[in-house]
């Protein structure tokens, strides 16, 4: 058979390209394409090879897993060569696995297969010696990999030490490490906030942190495990099944997939994929896809390995949560509180099935990190519910007429100047209410459901209602008429009557949803719902001043005071009061909240320097939880503006209304200072569960740490159950739930 040139040059060409990319990838932690062109490349070669076996090459990228480990680790030979999967693209490919599985063991019922999510991070053999982890090695190139024990030895979830007696005295256990996804965004959050880099993806994320020289940098990062398989064991296997050897490794404080499960044929194979692509977005962690494995150890020997894959085992994937496209142009919208934040505009690309047209830059400072440019392409990601964000860009394929981006000076929407946060890298509209954008997010916020619940009032309607200079704040709503709606685009007198009903059923609230709907920066549901329980009614969360929340203890007081004394005229004379206490070494806490709090309770200067120490401590009247100094400055400055008062006074003459209860003592909040966490799918709305904890005093919080008293563990409860397991915090289910609240 005669080879066509351009097929030669074409495998060639593809080798350098892929060659390059694992380069990038797995050896600098700096990939330049998505993973999904990567897999482009790949298969096309393999394809090509196919059809040319001759064209086939020991030095072909199909024909090893990964490249050579970077200097700086020690080299591991790994006893049992850590293998690689065959993949799977389609329900078809399946089909022809399972064939093919059946066909070589000539066997006539359905193979019984060990499935689990394929966690997208990097492998990692452990070696247990005697029960003691005495290794941890990276997957490397297969046969030799890197020895990353320091690191690995950071990691909560591995233990150092196995549970139990009854382990081989040699261990080798394989397994993924992976980053949670809320550990991945908090990581990347901070980095934000910090002016560093940020990481791509979780997967990057964990590679990088694992790749530290310094132990103590991966100690602080999010890292998990799951173990998935086997490496050297002495004296045999640990089972007869892969599913039941896997089993035993929970009992030795080793982590497994919650996820696992034994199924039977390709039937079980194709039930099982489409259950787990329903929750990929509600898993805590990434997945790009499910693996099967011939469940049978005997089995699998029977079938035993082709090139660097086992015959016995398939990896169905995903479609990519990551994909390629071009940056139109970056558009910058105003939030709630005039925070401007870039957006960039895309050519709309499928990523995991969902057209994206948008994502966001965060900021400015990350533009510049990021090198973005209008025209340049880059790397798009969309993971679960998390608003689609630029990767990065494909420097390669930069055009010559890229533009730069820069912020604006003035606010896009009213033309107010933009003011920089001190210490953020938030840049804000000044225009308050003035500026429609805010003006809209407000009231956007306000008929929102967890705040006012004004049902039908879409954001395309306040839109238009503030455009058309109908509605300047919320309490406008309230004084809508069925002519004005109807007037609006696309309104006709049915749906117009609705919202005015909406608008009126509205009106019966509670304080805590008032609260909330007002919009007060940091104040989310739960404050919003404290506030009003500790308070109980809208006149006294209004009277709120800075001396009920904020404390100066005696020793600071005292420390204050001596300030004070010490303080010369002069010096007052040149500087701000404030500027000079708090420039003193001794006072580190003293923050301009506590300069609010001394005018508040004085009467002018000179009598805060001539107060004795026992007239500066403070004792406030309420101590709420998660309510700090500057959450507490900004509840109660938001109070003190006449703005906000008669916006406030306009809702109630509106008729807004809540049954004015009163404060609930402690008797009455059973569940005061009580932290509960909900997980896993229940079978009531989250919020609903989550209403009703708080009612009864107690804090509903997302993260399991020793401190929660109570985790709610619906079906399918993943990583947060088990840390509640390990922490041996109290779990509830569904029924014991009903019996909490019931008591
Ligand atoms: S089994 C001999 N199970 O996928 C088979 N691998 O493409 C060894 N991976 O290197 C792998 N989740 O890093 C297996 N549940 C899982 C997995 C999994 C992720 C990764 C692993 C492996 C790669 C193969």
């Amino acid at each position: 058979m005669t080879i066509p040139g351009e097929v030669s040059t074409r495998i060639a060409w593809l080798r350098d390209e892929i060659d390059r990319h694992n380069y990038q990838y797995y050896v600098l932690d700096a990939p330049l394409i998505p993973d999904s062109e990567y897999d482009r490349l790949l298969r096309e070669l393999q394809q090509l090879e196919q059809q040319y076996p001759q064209l086939i090459t020991p030095e072909s990228p199909t024909q090893r897993v990964g490249a050579k480990p970077l200097q700086g680790f020690a080299e591991v030979d790994h006893k049992v060569p850590m293998l690689s999967l065959e993949n799977a693209f389609s329900e078809k490919e399946m089909n022809s696995f399972d064939r093919r599985v059946r066909d070589r063991l000539k066997s006539a019922g359905p193979i019984r297969y060990s499935a689990e999510p394929k966690l997208d991070g990097l492998a990692i053999s452990l070696r247990y010696e005697k029960g003691l982890l005495v290794q941890a090695a990276t997957r490397g190139d297969g046969a030799t990999g890197e020895d990353v024990t320091q690191n690995v030895r950071t990691i909560a979830s591995v233990p150092l030490r196995l549970l139990g007696t009854d382990w081989p005295a040699v261990l080798e256990v394989r397994g993924e490490i992976f980053m949670p996804k809320a550990g991945f965004e908090a990581l990347n959050e901070r980095a934000r906030k910090a002016g560093e880099k940020t990481f791509a993806n979780p997967r990057n994320a964990a590679a990088g942190s694992l790749r530290q020289l310094d132990p103590k940098i991966t100690a602080k990062r999010p890292l998990a495990m799951f173990c998935y398989g086997f490496g050297e064991i002495a004296g045999g296997a640990l089972a007869e099944t892969h599913s039941d050897s896997i089993k035993r490794l929970t009992a030795w404080g080793l982590r497994i997939s919650p996820e696992l499960q034994v199924i039977d044929g390709v039937q079980g194979c194709i039930d099982y994929y489409r259950t787990i692509a329903q929750r990929r977005d509600a898993l805590e962690y990434d997945i790009d896809g499910v693996v099967f494995k011939v469940d049978r150890l005997d089995l699998q020997q029977a079938l035993g390995f082709v090139s660097r894959a086992p015959r016995w085992a398939i990896a169905q994937k995903f479609p990519a949560q990551e994909e390629m496209t071009r940056l139109l142009g970056i558009d910058v919208q105003v939030g709630r509180t005039g925070a401007l934040t870039p957006v960039a505009r895309l050519e709309p690309v499928n990523v995991a099935g969902v057209t994206v047209t948008n994502a966001t830059l965060h900021n400015e400072d990350e533009i510049r990190r990021k090198d973005i440019r209008i025209g340049d392409t880059v790397i798009i990601r969309r993971a679960g519910d998390v608003i689609p964000q630029v990767v990065q860009v494909v420097l390669d394929q930069r055009p010559d007429d890229t533009q730069q981006f820069l912020m604006p000076t003035h606010c896009p929407v009213c033309g107010s100047d933009v003011i920089r946060d001190p210490d953020q890298v938030a840049i804000r509209c000044s225009g308050g209410l003035f500026c429609p954008a805010q003006r809209k997010e407000a009231i956007k916020h306000f008929a929102s459901r967890r705040a006012m619940d004004i049902e039908g009032l879409g954001d395309k309607l306040v839109d238009q209602l503030v455009d058309k200079d109908i509605v300047h704040d919320p309490a406008d709503l309230y004084s809508l008429t069925i002519d004005q709606l109807v007037a609006l685009d696309r309104m006709a007198e049915k749906s117009a009557q609705n919202i005015l009903d909406a608008l009126n059923k509205s009106k019966n609230t509670t304080l805590g949803r008032f609260l909330f709907s007002l919009g007060i920066v940091g104040v989310g549901e739960t404050i919003a719902e404290t506030l009003a329980n500790s308070l109980g009614t809208l006149d006294d969360v209004m009277s709120l001043r800075l001396q009920d929340l904020v404390e100066i203890k005696d020793s600071q007081a005292d420390n204050l005071q001596k300030t004070l004394a010490g303080t010369r005229q002069k010096q007052l004379e040149q500087n701000h009061p404030f500027e000079v206490i708090s420039a003193h070494r001794g006072l580190k806490w003293f923050t301009e909240v506590h300069w609010h709090l001394l005018l508040e309770r004085f009467p002018s200067i000179d009598r805060i320097l001539s107060a004795g120490d026992a007239e500066l401590a403070n004792t406030p009247k309420l101590r709420i939880d998660g309510i700090g100094n500057i959450l507490a400055d900004q509840i109660v400055t938001f109070f003190k503006q006449p703005h906000n008062r008669e916006v406030i006074r306009k809702l109630i003459d509106a008729h807004i209304h809540w049954s004015e209860s009163a404060i609930k003592q402690p008797g009455e909040q059973p569940l005061a200072g009580k932290t509960v966490v909900l997980t896993g799918t229940l079978s009531r709305p989250r919020q609903e569960i989550k209403d009703q904890l708080q009612a009864l005093g107690a804090k509903v919080t997302g993260s399991v740490s020793a401190k929660t008293d109570f985790v709610i563990a619906g079906t399918d409860a993943g990583s947060k159950l088990s840390k509640a397991q390990q922490l041996g915090v109290t779990v509830l289910d569904e029924e014991g739930l009903d019996q909490l609240l019931a008591e």
